[in-house]
């Protein structure tokens, strides 16, 4: 098995809060990440196909189209815009780098069909990263 791994990179702005709870449970669970206004993030996404290399082609998949899906159902949908409002597939969640890692994934996942999709990491600065893997 062959891990192939290609990164891109977005800035978006979000702020964590769940309307379930109070305003003062908001604050104590998120602080500053729940400021009304909101803040941002430069993003970046790392996304990994498994597979075995075709053995015609050496490859498991074309790193150009995996770039090309990447752009078209990730980047051109979150890049520059507010998660909490901008974005129809974030509605239903609290944007944490968790969920947006998971969604992420669901947007990709259809579209692998050579290899196949095996994780999803977004580092949401230079010291905090999630890695999602489907489960
Ligand atoms: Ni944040």
């Amino acid at each position: 098995m062959v891990y192939v791994t290609r990164r891109a990179q977005f800035s978006a702005s979000h702020r964590l809060h769940n309307p379930k709870l109070s305003e003062e449970e908001n604050r104590r669970i998120y602080d500053k990440c729940n400021n009304p206004s909101g803040h941002g993030h430069n993003y970046d996404v790392e996304v990994t196909v498994a597979g075995e290399p075709d053995p015609e082609t050496g490859m498991v998949i074309d790193l150009k189209l995996l770039k090309r899906l990447i752009h078209e159902y990730v980047i051109e949908q979150l890049d520059h815009k507010h998660l909490n409002y901008d974005v129809d597939f974030m509605r239903d969640v609290i944007p944490t780098a968790e969920n947006i890692a998971i969604k992420i994934w669901e947007r990709l996942e259809p579209h692998i069909e050579n290899g196949k999709l095996y994780s999803v990491k977004l580092f949401e600065s230079q010291n905090n990263y999630v890695d999602y893997r489907g489960q």
